[in-house]
C-alpha cells in the first residue's frame, strides 16, 4: 500500500462520500467550501493508517475497526472553540433570572436537585461556568438544593480535557480575579485546575447529539445549554436535535442556545424569552 502524499488533493466524489458519511454519523454538514479543512484533517488518518485513498479510508471506517476511528474521526472533524463566561450576556441572564426560575420551579415539584445539561460541553468551560455560578449561590439562592451538571460531547478528545480540568489562563478572560482565585488552584505558570469542589458537580460523558432514542437515557432537564453546535447542523437535524431536549424538559423548563442560532422559526413549542442583551426559551 502507498501512502497518501500530504497533498493529495480529495475528489469532489471522496468529498461527498465522505461528507454524507459524516453527516450520517453526526449531523455535522459540510457544504463544498469546507473541501479543504475535510481534506486537511483526514490526509493525516489517511497517512497515520497507512492507507492510499479515501474510498479505502471510508471502508476502514465501516469495518471491523471502523469503531475506534469513529473516535478519531469526531475528534479531527469537530471545532471545539469555547471559553469560560462565554456570552456574559446570556451567561448572566442565566445567573440573575433562569436560575432562579428554574429553582422555583423545581422546589414546587418538591425536588431539592436542580439539573443542568451543557449538550456539547467541548473541553468544559461551560459546564464548570454552570457550576461555579451555581456554587457561588450555595448560601443564599441554592440553599438546600444541589446541582448536578451533565456534560456531554461526542469528541473524546475535548471530554479528556474536560475530565482533568486544567485551565490556561487565555480561556479564563472573561472570570475575575476572585473567580479564578476561588474555584481553581494554580498548578503552574499558565495551569489552573478546576477545584474538587467544582469537577464533584459535573458528569462528563459521550453523548452523540443524533442518537435521538438515547435522550432519555438522560434523563430530565431544568436548563439545557446547547450553545455554538447547531450552526453546523443543517435544518432536518436541527429539528429533530430541538425535539428531543423539548422532551428532555421538565415543564416550563429552559433552552439556551448560542447567540446566532434562533430556533424561534422552527415553532416546536418553546416561548422566546428577552434578557438584557441575550435571549432564551422556555417549554411551553
Ligand atoms: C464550538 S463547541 C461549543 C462548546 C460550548 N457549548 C460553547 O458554546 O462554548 C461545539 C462542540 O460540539 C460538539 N459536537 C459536534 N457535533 C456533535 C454531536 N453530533 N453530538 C455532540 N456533540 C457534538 C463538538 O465536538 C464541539 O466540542
Amino acid at each position: 500500500m502507498t501512502a497518501l502524499p500530504a497533498n493529495t488533493q480529495m475528489s469532489l466524489q471522496d468529498f461527498l462520500a465522505v461528507r454524507d458519511f459524516i453527516y450520517g454519523r453526526t449531523g455535522i454538514f459540510f457544504n463544498e467550501s469546507k473541501q479543504y479543512f475535510l481534506e486537511n484533517r483526514l490526509n493525516r488518518r489517511i497517512q497515520d493508517l497507512n492507507l492510499s485513498s479515501y474510498r479505502e479510508y471510508l471502508a476502514h471506517l465501516q469495518g471491523l475497526g471502523g469503531k475506534d476511528e469513529l473516535t478519531q474521526l469526531f475528534n479531527e472533524i469537530t471545532t471545539n472553540e469555547t471559553s469560560f463566561w462565554r456570552n456574559p450576556p446570556q451567561i448572566e441572564a442565566f445567573q440573575k433570572n433562569i436560575l432562579h426560575e428554574a429553582v422555583a420551579l423545581a422546589k414546587a415539584r418538591g425536588s431539592s436537585r436542580l439539573r443542568i445539561w451543557s449538550a456539547a460541553c467541548s473541553s468544559g468551560e461551560e459546564p464548570y461556568t454552570l457550576a461555579m455560578i451555581c456554587a457561588e449561590a450555595r448560601d443564599g439562592l441554592m440553599r438546600g438544593m444541589q446541582a448536578e451538571i451533565v456534560a456531554t460531547d461526542i469528541s473524546e478528545r475535548v471530554l479528556a480535557l474536560a475530565r482533568e480540568g486544567v485551565y490556561g489562563s487565555y480561556t479564563l478572560r472573561n472570570l475575575t480575579p476572585a473567580q479564578v482565585k476561588g474555584h481553581f488552584i494554580q498548578q503552574g505558570p499558565d495551569a489552573f485546575k478546576v477545584r474538587p469542589e467544582l469537577q464533584q458537580m459535573v458528569s462528563f460523558r459521550n453523548f452523540n447529539l443524533v442518537d435521538y432514542p438515547g435522550y432519555r437515557m438522560l434523563g430530565s432537564f431544568d436548563v439545557i445549554f446547547c450553545r455554538n453546535v447547531l450552526i453546523y447542523f443543517d435544518e432536518a437535524v436541527k429539528i429533530k436535535v430541538i425535539k428531543g431536549f423539548h422532551e428532555s424538559l421538565q415543564p416550563k423548563a429552559f433552552l439556551l442556545v448560542g447567540h446566532s442560532e434562533s430556533i424561534h422559526s422552527f415553532n416546536v413549542g418553546f416561548e422566546l424569552l428577552h434578557f438584557s442583551k441575550a435571549m432564551g426559551y422556555r417549554k411551553r
